[in-house]
């Protein structure tokens, strides 16, 4: 296919054996007590920074560089992998999502004409993250909805919340709960029937991802489309309270299923044949589950009891190559011809591998959000399962070291261009919010590279080691002025579960770099977007002509 041919690098040879090593949630931030990295035994990760200047750099991760509405946007893996991915910067999810609403377009489009045929009777159901974090959805996108959809006719709406935790402050669930009943008052005023009918926090309820664990999806499944929960209350607020004083020590992104029920004990929303329902996350991996139970006729994940005919539609298409959902409010970015497209079609080989938690990242984002493979035989997708269980600060090394003996077996066997893995530790313990075991994880990060460099050494080959975002390098609240840790009213420091906005760093070494390969000086700003030209040339080839520029010259 022509399209997809590369142009030989004038100066770099092709054949080369390259290992990318991408950390997860790994950025650059002053060394304080609240660095886990910094605290972490990194040696491998320090002796890159400082011994080799002009092969080590930082990466911008964050806010317009990844494609996000504004420069308060922390990065994410969805557009951060996207970017490595694909090579260029698109506008994401997010920022589609607030340009559809503001202009009412939403309203117009395929996605919500299919929505409206529930009407003049059945109720609108809402599913998704209450949350201002902006990763997964956004709370005013969610408001904008809510409102849009009663003037759209729906007179009876339904939202099954899923408190977050993760992605902004735990305990900010309540105000969200809050913020969220104002607006259904509102509605209420207006005429429209509008309550929250279910909740749970994300990570025990719906938002799964890459088929770890089929019964978080059951588990919303069972409260918000059958009505039936371990928990019943008769507010949200309610529930919250209740179930955080029964469990002091339970993170919002932990809150186990409850359905909201009226005086007489009924469940006030279950899904029923005739109704509509939207998933509002923009993000796609943690609502393709929940997309396929919904939308798929034939399914046999979880016995889903009822299948009600109803009128779904996501957010956005979550899967471009399953086209799934059929029906999306928003079309999503149109990411094409990524790296992995133009790898196979100039010969190159990659091996693939994460654990189950990332696995996706690296393959199915970085690869525009497209489930499957370019190419059979000269791709090969790895996944190590990842330990079963809902938090990783109990086992924070997670399959780091597995990951790396058989990315380095992988590597030694010579039958791979590319060596391709996502070291997950940084960011899935630093969202437990445990100093301490994210700590420990960052080491076994350290050591995981140093089994892939070895390899790397022994046989003669170049790496290439960067990162998504930042998350474990700050776990800490900061005041935005001054930087200064903030305290809350106990004098406990406020633990930050999320990710940052701090760049991210890149190295650049091995045996098989050809001499004078350093990074230029001229591109300050450079992204995650600009990564992908890079190993492309490292592999012996021009980027194609539309990606951002290569960070690296070469001198004589
Ligand atoms: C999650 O989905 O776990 C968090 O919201 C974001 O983390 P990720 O972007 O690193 O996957
Ligand atoms: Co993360």
């Amino acid at each position: 296919d022509d399209k997809f041919k590369l142009a030989p690098h004038p100066k770099l040879p092709k054949g080369k054996k390259l290992m990318l090593i991408i950390l997860d949630g790994w950025g650059e931030q002053i060394p304080d007590e609240f660095n886990a990295i910094h605290r972490a035994q990194t040696p491998i990760m320090d002796y890159l920074k400082t011994t080799a200047p002009e092969k080590w750099r930082l990466l911008k991760a964050h806010g317009a560089a990844v494609g996000l509405p504004t420069e308060e946007d922390m990065g994410n893996s969805e557009v951060g992998h996207n970017a490595l991915g694909a090579g260029r910067i698109f506008k994401q999810g997010a920022s589609l999502v607030d340009t559809s609403l503001e202009s009412g377009a939403i309203y117009e489009g395929d996605g919500f004409k299919y929505v409206k045929q529930a009407l003049p009777n059945g109720t609108l159901h809402l599913i998704g993250l209450l949350s201002d974090g902006g990763v997964h959805s956004r709370m005013d996108q969610l408001q904008m909805l809510l409102k849009g959809s009663a003037k759209q006719g729906f007179k009876r709406i339904r939202v099954h919340v899923l408190t977050d935790g993760r992605d902004v402050a735990d305990g900010s669930s309540l105000k969200f709960v809050q913020m969220l009943e104002d607006t259904l008052g509102e509605l209420r005023q207006d005429g429209c029937d509008a309550q929250i009918a279910s909740g749970g926090g994300r990570m025990r309820v719906i938002m799964d991802r890459y088929e770890n664990d089929w019964n978080v999806v059951k588990n919303g499944w069972d409260a918000q489309v059958l009505g039936e929960a371990p928990h019943r209350f008769t507010s949200c607020l309610e529930a919250l309270k209740k179930l955080k004083e029964d469990d002091p020590g339970l993170n919002d992104q932990y809150y186990p299923p409850f359905v909201i029920v009226d005086e007489s004990g009924k469940p006030v929303g279950p899904i029923l044949d005739g109704d509509a329902v939207v998933t509002f996350n923009f993000r796609a991996d943690r609502m393709v589950m929940l997309a396929k139970a919904l939308d798929h006729e034939d399914f046999d994940k979880f016995d889903r009891v009822r299948y009600p005919k109803i009128y779904y539609a996501g957010m956005l298409l979550y899967d471009a190559e399953l086209n799934l959902p059929t029906h999306y409010l928003v079309s999503p970015p149109q990411i094409s011809e990524t790296s992995g497209e133009y790898l196979v079609h100039n010969g190159i080989k990659s091996w693939v591998c994460s654990e189950t938690v990332k696995f996706g990242h690296v393959t199915f984002v970085w690869n525009g959000n497209r489930s499957g493979q370019f190419s059979d035989t000269l791709e090969k997708y790895v996944q190590i399962p990842s330990d079963q269980g809902i938090s990783f600060d109990k086992n924070p090394e997670m399959k780091a070291i597995a990951i790396a003996e058989k990315a380095a077996e992988a590597f030694r066997s010579g039958e791979w261009d590319q060596v391709r893995v996502n070291i997950a530790n940084g960011d899935m313990v630093g969202h437990t919010g445990n100093l301490e075991a994210t700590i420990v994880g960052c080491t076994a990060t350290d050591k995981a590279i140093k089994i892939m460099l070895d390899t790397v050494e022994e046989v003669g080959g170049v790496f290439m080691i960067t990162a998504d975002h930042g998350n474990a390098e700050d776990m800490v609240k900061r005041n935005p002025k001054t930087g200064a840790p903030i305290k809350d009213k106990q004098g406990n420091y406020q633990i930050l579960t999320s990710h940052t906005c701090a760049p991210v760093p890149i190295a650049i070494g091995g045996p098989g770099l050809p001499k004078g390969v350093q990074f230029r000086q001229d591109l300050p700003n450079a992204g995650l977007a600009n990564v992908a030209s890079t190993f492309i040339n490292l592999h012996g080839f021009e980027a194609p002509a539309d990606y951002e520029p290569t960070l690296i010259e070469i001198v004589d």
